[in-house]
């Protein structure tokens, strides 16, 4: 590894010329644990591919996806199969070709890579590791690997090297909100594309908010009638205009079967959120009934501007309870990862105040205010644990906002950090786990430079109307400067199981400018989540970026911001 980064330093110091450029192009992201050249290379054009038997349907299935793509771009077929014995061959030494063995002995989602002039060797314990070690057998390769077009004028040869490898943190999320606008299944695949190029495993789906709901719910359809569309949206920064476009979109069951299939075969877990008890007005608008008796105005509207509405549900009703164990019960059985995120940020309270209902609430379960907890926080942490014990019936844990935090919060339910770092420390040092995605790093709806006339128009432009720079961007070096262990005393580590980047999008509205917030500070997501830091090295990233990573981009007709 060490040779690896020198050669990839000086090569960034000299410019491309002669034989060292290959070693920029082998530059991988996320970088692995350890790398180190031998010497010469392997030839994979036309190369045998041999899977172990005792590899599962999925690893195979990606090994054959891995050989079908490699013959139709190198002009020569590969072909795979599944020789019995082949570990004890593969032991016996004397191979030709590519094996990839299952090994116990590799981590969960690790994978090891051995390539001499005439074979490669891969081993891994789990689908999770195959897909990963094939991810950087892609990113050895000529670009074009990534393509469908035959190219001959490449050679289709790998440097001789070991690699092992394995993540820093099990949980290397994506959030993507699209409620405030609505994103269709194809760009929805194409972020879970790229999202797998960079090993990264969660997509965070934000599914329901004030300004749109978009899961079909069988039991309560006018969700998705009502609650999927809204009368206009806000021009701009403007909180008084309306551009009077009727604007929505939801996904089919069917639909959202097809992503969870699509990034299952990625390697990637879908994490749904509905998120409760605020952020709830295009299900008020869709069942009033559900709402504080009092609100004011009524009738309830799917919300057409941004901000955080202070009408709420109603959780002293009994209906609304029923109504939520209904809609995540659905949730639960649509979506199969562990973890259903059920929201609990900025939830006004003021409506609970004077409502009868959660009044009456309040004094059954005998909510006071204590240690600075108002009686309606309390209330708040009664959903939530209602909604905790709902799920775990169903084989499910929860995960929640940092407010979830505030008052009671039951063992067992992870805290994501996203008030700053304050909350995941806290979390971390009272025994919850963790998933790191403080605002000041990792909020990548935030403007990615200081200069606020060159920048698309961001939640930073309304912040600073009148001001032309920004103090601290979103910038890639800032996403990649963080580290999510940074503050973390040694011994509440353990409890952080990862890191997640959040794209809200009030201000996103088309794929083209969804794709310029992401990428390329995904890249740099990628690297915080999954590469020890001290393999990180800024310069050599951004070099690959250049070189490498921002090439594939174009490829895949993925929009991106260029680096300064
Ligand atoms: C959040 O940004 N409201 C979690």
């Amino acid at each position: 590894m060490k040779r690896f980064l020198i050669a990839t330093a000086l090569l960034a110091c000299f410019g491309c010329f002669g034989c060292a450029a290959k070693t920029v192009e082998t530059r991988i992201v996320p970088a692995p644990a350890s790398f180190e050249y031998g010497k010469g290379t392997l030839n994979l054009k036309g190369i045998n591919i041999n899977c172990d038997p005792a590899l599962d349907a999925p690893s195979v299935r990606a090994v054959r996806q891995f050989s079908d793509r490699l013959s139709l771009v190198s002009g020569k077929t590969s072909s795979v199969a599944s020789p019995i014995g082949l570990a004890r061959t593969v032991e016996g030494g004397k191979i030709k070709g590519m094996y990839f063995i299952k090994d116990a002995s590799v981590p969960p989602e690790g994978y090891r890579i051995s390539v001499s002039s005439r074979a490669a060797v891969i081993r891994a314990s789990s689908v999770s590791g195959v897909l990963y070690s094939l991810q950087t057998l892609r990113q050895m390769l000529p670009l074009s690997i990534y393509g469908t077009e035959p190219d001959n004028s490449s050679r289709w040869t790998i440097p001789c090297c070991e690699i092992e490898d394995a993540p820093r943190f099990r949980y290397r999320g994506l959030m993507l909100d699209c409620c405030r606008h609505f994103f269709s299944v194809d760009e929805v695949r194409k972020v879970l594309d790229v999202m797998a190029f960079y090993k990264l495993n969660r997509l965070h789906w934000h599914l329901s908010d004030d300004q749109g709901w978009r899961v079909e719910i069988d039991k309560y359809p006018r969700l998705t009638e009502i609650g999927a569309f809204r009368n206009g949206t806000m021009v701009g920064g403007d909180w008084k205009s309306n551009d009077g476009i009727r604007y929505g979109g939801y996904y089919t069951k069917d639909q959202i079967r097809d992503v969870i299939a699509y990034a299952e075969a990625r390697g990637i877990t879908i994490v749904p959120e509905i998120d409760l008890p605020g952020h709830m007005q295009a299900a008020l608008a869709s069942y009033p009934e559900l709402g504080c008796a009092g609100s004011q105005p009524q009738p309830y509207e799917v919300w057409t501007i941004w901000g955080v509405s202070r009408q709420v549900l109603n959780v002293g009703n009994e209906k609304t309870m029923q109504f939520l164990e209904d809609v995540l019960g659905e949730i639960a059985d649509l979506f199969p990862g562990e973890y259903i995120h059920i929201g609990g940020d900025e939830c006004p309270r003021d409506e609970w105040k004077t409502d009868p209902d959660c009044q009456a609430k309040i004094a059954e379960l005998g909510l006071t205010a204590d240690g600075g907890v108002s009686p309606e926080a309390r209330l708040q942490n009664y959903v939530t644990a209602r909604m905790q014990k709902f799920l775990a019936g169903k084989g499910k844990k929860i995960i929640g906002w940092d407010e979830i935090l505030e008052g009671e919060l039951a063992e067992g339910a992870t805290v994501m950090s996203w008030r700053g770092t304050a909350g995941g420390i806290k979390a971390a040092s009272m025994g919850y786990d963790v998933i790191m995605t403080p605002n000041s790093h990792c909020y990548i709806d935030y403007i990615q430079s200081e200069d606020m006339d060159k920048e698309p128009f961001s939640i930073s432009h309304m912040w600073s109307p009148k001001k032309k720079k920004v103090k601290t961007p979103i910038t890639l070096e800032r996403v990649y400067g963080y580290d999510p262990l940074g503050e973390i005393p040694a011994g509440d580590q353990g409890r952080i199981l990862g890191v997640q980047c959040n794209l809200w999008t009030e201000y996103i509205a088309t794929p083209e400018h969804l794709e310029y917030m992401l990428f390329p500070r995904v890249l740099a997501l990628s690297e915080i989540a999954w590469s020890d830091p001290a393999r990180k090295d800024f310069d050599a990233f951004r070099q690959c970026l250049a070189t490498r990573q921002l090439p594939l981009l174009d490829l895949l007709g993925v929009n991106y911001r260029k680096l300064d």
